[in-house]
């Protein structure tokens, strides 16, 4: 887990490309470089305003670019707090990539962070990623329909600090 540097951008927008990820993301079937680089920018700039913010992955054993995963919290009424969230080229789906990096960011947010919960916000039909929640123990906690996304509702899944 690094920082998304500018090289990454053909990686990532080959992620974003995948038929998988495109229908679980809702993104647009032209989705590329343009828009894989904003998400980069977007990242980099949260980690500067809030420090929170997504990493790029690699595959230790490679190098291989995987994908991203780590927090988020944009500047939205409706968010309901720091997300962990996680996204994967395919070809590395089924190997336990997601649930590492993603126990990782809950580790670091909460030593970072002074807040009680963390969320990971997933479409009902997105089953893999409630998984993943699932095995970070998230349960789900509510449904919300947010205003950028006004389809239908995400359930928000929660997962609140335990004192160790
Ligand atoms: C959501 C997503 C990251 C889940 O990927 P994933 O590979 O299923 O999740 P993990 O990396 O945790 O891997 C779990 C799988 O690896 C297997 N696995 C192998 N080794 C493992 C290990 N050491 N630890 C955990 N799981 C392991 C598990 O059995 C499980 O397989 P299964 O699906 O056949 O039961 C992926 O589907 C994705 O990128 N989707 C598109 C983007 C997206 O939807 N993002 C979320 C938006 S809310």
């Amino acid at each position: 887990m690094r920082p998304f540097r500018e090289e990454d951008v053909d990686a990532y927008a080959a992620v974003l490309q995948t038929r998988q990820v495109r229908a679980s993301l809702h993104l647009p079937d032209d989705v590329g470089r343009e828009h894989a680089w904003l998400g980069m920018a977007q990242q980099l700039g949260q980690w500067e305003l809030r420090g929170t913010g997504q990493w790029a992955l690699e595959e230790q054993a490679t190098g291989a670019f995987v994908g991203r995963a780590g927090m988020h919290f944009p500047e939205r009424g409706d968010w309901p707090g720091i997300e962990i969230g996680w996204a994967l080229h395919p070809d590395y789906w089924g190997k336990g990539y997601a649930t590492e990096a993603g126990a990782a960011a809950v580790e670091y947010a909460f030593v970072h962070h002074h807040v009680d919960a963390l969320y990971s916000v997933i479409l009902p039909e997105n089953t893999a990623s409630q998984a993943v929640a699932r095995r970070l123990g998230f349960t789900l906690w509510e449904q919300r329909t947010f205003s950028h996304f006004p389809e239908m509702p995400h359930g928000i899944w929660r997962l609140q600090r335990t004192e160790t």
